[in-house]
């Protein structure tokens, strides 16, 4: 056996061949055309697989992502892929390879991991916890356009170049390059929908479905709330079936025009997250307090305990998973009945971080 380790560049394709046979046997297309960012030789150095009698026979990734966000960058690493041949399983093969992608992470200076899954009790184990806020509405009436004067398009193609100047509107937003969004263009089931003004400006896009997920999911979208909702409007009229359009908490706006016309929602998690570089992540969010003029803001562990609070006003969370929560969501500092209102009110000025990653990126 050999292994956890990064594969070799020769071994790349038969890594991705290891992945088709193990998750997509009945997909008509190659799994590196759904992630291409994480499954592209370039990221071949956080890819971990384990060896035995020269053939692999499990796998995981890691895909490190920048997030930009109101108060801090966050290095953010994505993990994912996470697979054992049927006949290798309940021997901890995925166990080391997860243990590997978190050292890798750590080691890229990643402030936290998230991935993606239903099996909730596997990752705890690893400190994982379900945190960050996603919020969802489901759209079945038709809503009237209510700009006659936009122009939609349902296809993909369109510049990469646009849909990253409007992407990167957005408040929390990954770093991508124009090749990242052109292969995210051709992911198989994804599909783009956009809205274009009289003088033929991209004012909006959302992506629906992306390769065997999120199907009937508006994962990305961006441009102006008016141009948003006439371009689900669109897409409704157009697709004829229910839709889901996935929300961060800190589209206040948005959100509340898609409660009046959505027939469901629902406030849910952002994924399964886990701090890797802690003292890192403490360091950027004292240093986003003292930018909101919280000079007396503290964030430190003590022994295996973390004290937090403002001033002599101080606190303490003995569980991992707790400070996840409290950080990224979806606890509340106001939840805390144990603080005081003023230490309360001031460490909600930013907490819970706004977090989001954008479908694309989901890995
Ligand atoms: C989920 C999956 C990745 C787990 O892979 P695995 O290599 O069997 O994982 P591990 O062996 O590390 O852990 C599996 C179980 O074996 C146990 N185990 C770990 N080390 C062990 C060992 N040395 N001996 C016996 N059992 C062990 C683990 O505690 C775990 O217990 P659980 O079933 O109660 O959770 C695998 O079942 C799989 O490929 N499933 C299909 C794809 C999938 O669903 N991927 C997850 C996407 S998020």
């Amino acid at each position: 056996m050999q292994g956890p380790r990064s594969p070799e560049v020769h071994e790349f394709s038969e890594v991705v061949e290891f992945l088709n046979q193990n998750l997509r046997l009945s997909s008509s297309w190659t799994i590196s055309s759904e992630y291409p960012t994480a499954l592209s030789a370039n990221n071949i150095h956080n890819m971990s697989i384990i060896v035995e009698d020269e053939k692999i026979v499990s796998h995981a990734v890691l895909k490190p992502l920048v997030i930009k966000t109101p108060f801090c960058i966050f290095k953010v690493g994505a993990i994912g892929s996470v697979v054992t041949d049927p006949h290798h399983r309940q021997r901890g093969l995925s166990s080391r390879n997860i243990q590997n992608c978190l050292s890798l992470a750590e080691k890229q200076d990643c402030d936290m991991v998230i991935l993606w899954t239903d099996q909730f009790d596997f990752y705890r184990r690893f400190g994982f916890e379900l945190a960050g806020i996603e919020h969802t509405y489901v759209l079945e009436n038709k809503i009237e356009i209510k700009n006659t004067k936009l122009r939609f398009v349902d296809n993909n193609r369109v510049d990469p170049e646009a849909l990253l100047k409007l992407h990167t509107q957005h408040t929390v937003h990954s770093m991508r390059t124009p090749d990242d969004v052109r292969n995210f263009l051709k992911i198989p089931n994804s599909n783009l929908y956009t809205a274009w003004n009289e003088q033929n400006q991209l004012v909006a896009y959302a992506v629906e479905g992306k390769g065997v997920d999120l199907t009937n999911y508006v994962h990305e979208w961006a441009g102006s709330v008016d141009c948003l909702l006439d371009l689900f409007s669109f897409m409704q009229q157009k697709r004829n079936q229910p839709m889901t359009i996935m929300v961060p908490s800190h589209s206040t706006n948005l959100k509340k025009n898609l409660e009046k016309v959505c027939t469901l929602s629902h406030q849910g998690f952002l994924g399964m997250i886990k701090i890797v570089n802690r003292d890192a992540l403490f360091a950027k969010i004292k240093k986003a307090f003292r930018a909101e003029g919280f000079d007396q803001i503290v964030f430190e562990k003590q022994g295996d305990v973390v004290v937090f609070g403002i001033g002599t006003d101080l606190y303490t969370i003995k569980n991992e998973s707790d400070l996840t929560r409290l950080l990224f969501g979806p606890l509340k500092p106001t939840d805390l009945d144990f603080m005081s209102t003023e230490t309360q009110e001031k460490l909600a000025t930013l907490l819970p971080l706004p977090l989001w990653i954008w479908g694309w990126d989901s890995i």
